[in-house]
């Protein structure tokens, strides 16, 4: 099993310092190695919330949650640096690429700390995902100087820099216009099979989410596999 979550509840503070808001209750949800799912849902429900702990961005208050076998809670350091690279990859809701790198910086920075050969090994690996996400003559653009689908894109690319074996992608066709919307979802597809990476969406597009092996809704703090 890539993602095993068993019983996790999660709260967020109330602005204000009142009663903390339950987002996350008793919620169950597993997956494969190298299957898709999407995750559909009001907004509000805690579908970003719910994908930021499966990514260690944030935790659970109790339950299991194991990802690739590790349990994220219990990441330090240099292991937390690994499980970033190599057991999940993040596309976050908006780009957030940084602004003042080119699109190769951005797909290599995460390895720009590396020792020399991993370092050559991390562009070489860049470049090959970059042209297979078609931004091969862009290389030297700032995030500015692209469109909202190639910037989308950029942000897949340096996702996956570290092969990781989960893709987490939070509204990756949100801002996109339907045609590329499809576009996108047909790479990340490409993506799912040839490099092996299971993908988990969160959308409220029903064509992206029908794409997916299996559409979980988030209602109630819960998870329903709905098909
Ligand atoms: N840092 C925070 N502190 C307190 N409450 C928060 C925080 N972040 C989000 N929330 C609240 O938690 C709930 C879930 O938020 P979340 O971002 O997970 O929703 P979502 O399902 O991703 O929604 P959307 O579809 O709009 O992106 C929302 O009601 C939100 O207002
Ligand atoms: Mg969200």
């Amino acid at each position: 099993m890539l993602v095993e979550v068993q019983h996790l509840n999660k709260s967020l503070a109330a602005p204000g310092g009142g009663k903390p808001v339950e987002i996350l209750k008793d919620l169950d949800f597993t997956m494969e190695a190298g299957e898709t799912a999407a995750i559909v849902g009001p907004s509000g429900a805690g579908k970003s919330t719910f994908l930021n702990i499966l990514g260690a961005l944030d935790y659970a208050d109790s339950g299991i949650v194991r990802v690739n076998g590790l349990v994220p809670s219990e990441l330090k350091g240099a292991e937390m640096v690994d499980f970033r690279r190599r057991s999940v990859g993040i596309v976050f809701q908006g780009h957030h690429l940084l602004p003042q790198c080119s699109v190769l910086e951005n797909v290599i920075a995460p390895s720009l700390a590396d020792r020399r050969q991993a370092r050559i090994n991390g562009e070489a690996n860049a470049r090959e995902l970059l042209d297979a996400l078609g931004l091969a003559h862009r290389l030297d653009h700032r995030p500015s100087e692209l469109s909202g689908g190639e910037r989308q894109r950029v942000a897949v690319a340096r996702a996956l820099a570290g092969s990781p074996r989960l893709l987490l992608a939070d509204e990756p066709t949100g801002a996109l216009d339907r045609a590329t919307a499809t576009q996108l979802t047909g790479i990340l597809l490409d993506l799912n099979r040839t490099r092996k990476v299971a993908l988990l969406v969160v959308t409220h597009s029903r064509e992206l989410a029908d794409r997916m092996q299996s559409v979980w809704e988030l209602v109630d703090g819960k998870l329903l596999k709905v098909s």
